[in-house]
């Protein structure tokens, strides 16, 4: 029913309407501010790399402004700023909003969201304790109108997401093509290789079904494989199906180690590559494995440290088609 956008510099006008309605300047103890005065401040903080802003919207009407900062924080981020235009409150705007900042939060990595709010503000303390926040302080605090009054900072802990490495099958079919769709558009070397849809003889995509096939075959048989060494290829999923990642595990050794792996490029750099390697080595370990040996490029700082954070032992090195690579071997 309600949707978010990311808010633009033709937007400022809704958040100059919502913040002039009286019933919002009183509950946050603000100030009337110009349509240009807005503008002014949007400008100020377009590059603003700490913060982001969005539209709660409904149809085609803007319903609220969330604002999220602390973003450059190691832990905790905060809600710096929810407002509901007065035609849409008390109508689960607020608690849609709070709750796509815990998704939005999640995902970046954050394990803690805090907010601000007055002692007489009802409906957001309200609102947060619904949401599932805890009062920790109350503090002394001068608002936008000069007022001094107190306010509670509530801080919510975001549940770790579970993580699972799954052999696909006929229910990740919608996920897969939509991680696909993304992942060819913006690269076209995914890794692991056995992810990838393309058919050299018919010269497009093959069709779930087919590539499932595909992963059959490279499990039983490993016959359409260089190596031919059969390899499981695993999907790196949350609890709500959505595919992170993959990785292939090869039955034995081969020239270039036992695992292959890739995060989809758009959850790099959040920590799951170590997460899905460490879910990787169980597995490993459950088929009588007793070392694992993986063999990055070295130019591969990333992979290198999820090895790395996963006990791997840098064994030796070797120069081939043109690139260094690195053996590590992690004992289990
Ligand atoms: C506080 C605010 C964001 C809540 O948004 P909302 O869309 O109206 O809230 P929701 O409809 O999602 O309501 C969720 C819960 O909030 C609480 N709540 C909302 N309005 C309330 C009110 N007028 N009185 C008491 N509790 C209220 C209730 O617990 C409600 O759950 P319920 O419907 O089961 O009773 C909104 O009222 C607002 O914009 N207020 C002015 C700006 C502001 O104070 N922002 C908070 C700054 S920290």
């Amino acid at each position: 029913m309600y949707y978010v956008k990311p808010l633009t510099a033709d937007d400022v006008h809704y958040v100059a309407s919502i913040m002039s309605e009286t019933r919002n300047i009183t509950a946050l103890h603000s100030t009337y501010h110009s349509l240009s005065e807005w503008k002014y401040i949007f400008d100020e903080n377009a590059c603003d790399a700490d913060e982001d802003n969005f539209l709660i919207c409904s149809d085609n009407d803007v319903c609220a402004w969330l604002k999220l900062n602390g973003l450059l924080n190691a832990d905790t981020a905060w809600i710096s700023m929810l407002v509901v235009s007065d035609k849409y409150k008390h109508q689960g705007v607020g608690k849609f909003a709070v709750e796509y900042a815990f998704e939005y939060l999640h995902s970046k990595g954050f394990n803690q969201i805090g907010v601000q709010t007055t002692k007489d503000n009802v409906a957001a303390i309200n609102l947060y304790k619904k949401c599932g926040f805890d009062i920790v302080e109350l503090k002394k605090f001068k608002t936008e109108d000069g007022t001094k009054v107190k306010a509670y900072v509530m801080m919510k802990t975001l549940e770790p997401k579970k993580y699972s490495l799954v052999i696909p099958d006929e229910t990740h079919e919608e996920a897969y093509i939509q991680m696909m769709d993304r992942w060819e558009s913006i690269e076209d070397d995914i890794q692991p290789q056995l992810l990838r849809r393309y058919s050299d003889s018919q010269g497009k995509n093959v069709e779930y079904s087919k590539w499932l096939e595909w992963c059959e075959d490279d499990r039983t048989t490993g016959s359409m494989l260089s190596t031919g060494v059969p390899c499981t290829l695993y999907f790196f999923v949350d609890d709500t199906g959505e595919i992170f990642g993959a990785i292939e595990i090869n039955q034995k050794n081969t020239h270039r180690g036992h695992l292959h792996a890739g995060i989809v490029p758009w959850y790099r750099g959040k920590g799951l590559g170590t997460i899905m390697l460490k879910l990787a080595l169980n597995i490993c370990k459950d088929m009588g494995m007793t070392s694992v040996d993986i063999v990055p490029y070295k130019s591969n700082k990333s992979a290198i440290k999820t090895i790395l954070k996963n006990g791997g032992i840098l064994m030796d090195e070797f120069y081939e088609d043109d690139k260094w690579s690195q053996m590590y071997r992690v004992s289990l």
